[in-house]
């Protein structure tokens, strides 16, 4: 059964796209099967692999709103062992058209149902929000990886975000974990960053990655090429911080399976 996990801040522009994108990309080149699903109607992680949300036949919006197999929307991509489920921009809609609907909160993890066997991962990229569609992401999940970008406000929201994934807990009755948090865009000649990621490490109340995704230009080039950075400069520092946490987080979920047994 594929694990499912959650890329979630309700920050905007903390990484969250271009993690799901290059965590995807390093979980597959490392023999993994993964499906990256977007559930943001910016549509990133979907043009992130070179895919245009305006000219999609079927989206995860078909699939939230019903008469949609997942087998109909799920594409290939480049790299072997990844797929996608892309995202357009009508899923704004979806929220408002799910909204008298009843158990509208379990719309994503029952579709997901059926294909959580096919992967070893899937990953989902949400929206800078804690709307409908991150809710839907949160109860599809068994896990979450919150994105925690190397600046000032950086700890502000996480207290609600943490409280939101306590609620989706305890009221929607799913078993959801917090794996932990990825310091982003950290610029190590930038005490303000250093300072904001000893502060991360001292006051999460869970675990914080030892792989720092460093603020690297190739990574922000990479998703105008519609490609990933291990497709795209596989040797640039910040391929070598991805490669890292992917490889990080098969060895956390190893050791959670051995403490468990
Ligand atoms: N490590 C990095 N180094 C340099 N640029 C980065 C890095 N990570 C992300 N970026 C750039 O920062 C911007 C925001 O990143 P991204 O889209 O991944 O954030 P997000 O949390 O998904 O945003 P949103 O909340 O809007 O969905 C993008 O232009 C991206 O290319
Ligand atoms: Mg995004």
């Amino acid at each position: 059964m594929a694990k499912v996990i959650s890329l979630c801040n309700q920050k905007g522009g903390v990484g969250k796209s271009t993690t799901a994108v290059n965590l995807a990309a390093f979980l597959a080149a490392l023999g993994k099967y993964v499906l990256l699903l977007d559930l943001d109607p910016q549509a990133n992680a979907t043009s992130g692999f070179g895919l245009n949300p305006h000219r999609l036949e079927r989206s995860v919006y078909h699939g939230l709103i019903g008469g949609c197999q997942p087998e109909e929307i799920i594409k290939k991509t480049p790299l072997f062992g990844c797929e996608i489920m892309p995202a357009s921009p009508d899923l704004a809609g979806a929220a408002v058209e799910l909204v008298n609907v009843s158990g509208r909160e379990y719309r994503l993890r029952e579709f997901l149902q059926r294909i959580r066997g096919n992967y070893d991962y899937i990953l989902i990229d949400s929206p800078p929000s804690l709307g409908l569609l991150t809710i839907n992401g949160l109860v599809a999940a068994d896990e979450v990886i919150i994105p925690v970008q190397c600046e000032y406000y950086a700890l502000e929201g996480l207290s609600q975000l943490l409280k939101t994934v306590e609620l989706v807990r305890e009221n929607l009755g799913v078993d959801l974990k917090v794996m932990g948090a990825l310091l982003t865009m950290f610029d190590k000649r930038n005490k303000l960053c250093r300072e904001v990621a000893k502060e991360v490490g001292r006051n999460f109340p869970y675990y914080v990655f030892n792989a720092i995704i460093p603020r690297n230009i190739e990574l922000a080039e990479a998703p105008s090429h519609g490609q990933t950075i291990f497709q795209y400069q596989p040797s640039s520092r910040g391929a070598k911080a991805y490669r890292q946490f992917a490889e990080e987080l098969i060895k956390f979920e190893e050791k959670i399976k051995h403490a468990s047994f």
